[in-house]
């Protein structure tokens, strides 16, 4: 698929995907949330890449929420339909995704931008970054996980005083209520990633896949966490990965994953 609204960036084992409509602020349209559908099915399956880090083009937003000139006609039946889709294919999708996915949130994430981060597994955040759920002053609530998302994050008294309010808080308040896992100057969102990244991909894929389901069911109302978690951690003592590790403890070497 030819991308219109999407850069991606190989580098090393990271796969840097940048929401490119910078003069609408990186807003969410149809045509976006396909063509992360497909990049992401496409990182998925490479092996070379270990965490893929989504990313607003310029300096000014990561995402400024769903395109509201695209929502703006919608029938509550279409309506219901485009989150049912989006999240089906972006925002569930990045959740329970196989390897670990970072938002660099470099400006505004707002409404479904900041659920884009939320469903993401870490948030890098610039201090410059604000973010808010505006939903409510259009006349909408968010309809890709944030009713959802937001209280797992920071709480239901905080998500509600955000999604009620709708209002911004800066990055430094998104750090201090566990929106952001880490904030840092505009210029070294990109070196404080990769430190991050680097800190992952130390460590075994085949685990962390495991452990991005085990924690992924402990959210599912369907699936008992527990006793996802112990399948998972079954699966490990099958795999490669357990092999490399173990033996590497025992031989006094470092691990190569
Ligand atoms: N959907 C569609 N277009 C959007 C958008 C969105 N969510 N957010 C910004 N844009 C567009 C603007 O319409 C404008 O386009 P134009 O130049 O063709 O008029 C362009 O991006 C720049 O935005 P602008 O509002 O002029 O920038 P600003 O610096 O004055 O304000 C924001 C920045 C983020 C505060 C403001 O754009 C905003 O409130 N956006 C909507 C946020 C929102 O409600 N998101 C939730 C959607 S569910």
């Amino acid at each position: 698929m030819k991308l219109k609204t999407l850069t991606i960036k190989i580098q090393k084992k990271l796969a840097w995907v940048t929401i490119n409509r910078p003069k609408k602020l990186n807003a969410l349209n149809s045509q976006t949330l396909t063509e992360l559908h497909h990049a992401l099915v496409a990182l998925e399956e490479e092996n070379k890449v270990r965490v893929v880090v989504l990313k607003g083009a310029g300096d000014t937003a990561f995402v400024a929420g769903a395109d509201i000139r695209e929502l703006a006609d919608l029938t509550p039946t279409a309506g219901a339909a485009l989150a049912q889709q989006g999240n089906q294919k972006v925002f569930d999708f990045i959740e329970h995704y196989n390897k670990p996915v970072i938002a660099a949130v470099n400006g505004y994430a707002l409404g479904g931008g900041l659920e884009l981060a939320m469903a993401c597994h870490l948030r890098v955040f610039a201090n410059t970054a604000k973010v808010g759920m505006p939903e409510t002053s259009l006349g909408l609530i968010p309809g890709y996980g944030g009713t959802q998302r937001l209280p797992q994050l920071v709480g239901r008294g905080r998500a509600m005083e955000l999604l009620l309010t709708g209002d911004m808080i800066d990055a430094q308040r998104a750090y201090e209520i566990g929106l952001a896992n880490m904030i840092c100057p505009p210029a070294a969102l990109k070196s404080k990633v990769e430190d991050l990244a680097a800190a992952i991909v130390k460590n075994a894929p085949q685990a962390q896949q495991q452990l991005l389901a085990a924690v992924c069911a402990g959210f599912d109302p369907q699936t008992d966490g527990y006793a996802a978690e112990s399948e998972s951690f079954g699966a490990c003592f099958g795999t490669d990965n357990f092999v490399q590790g173990t033996q590497a403890f025992l031989h006094k070497r470092k691990p190569k994953f």
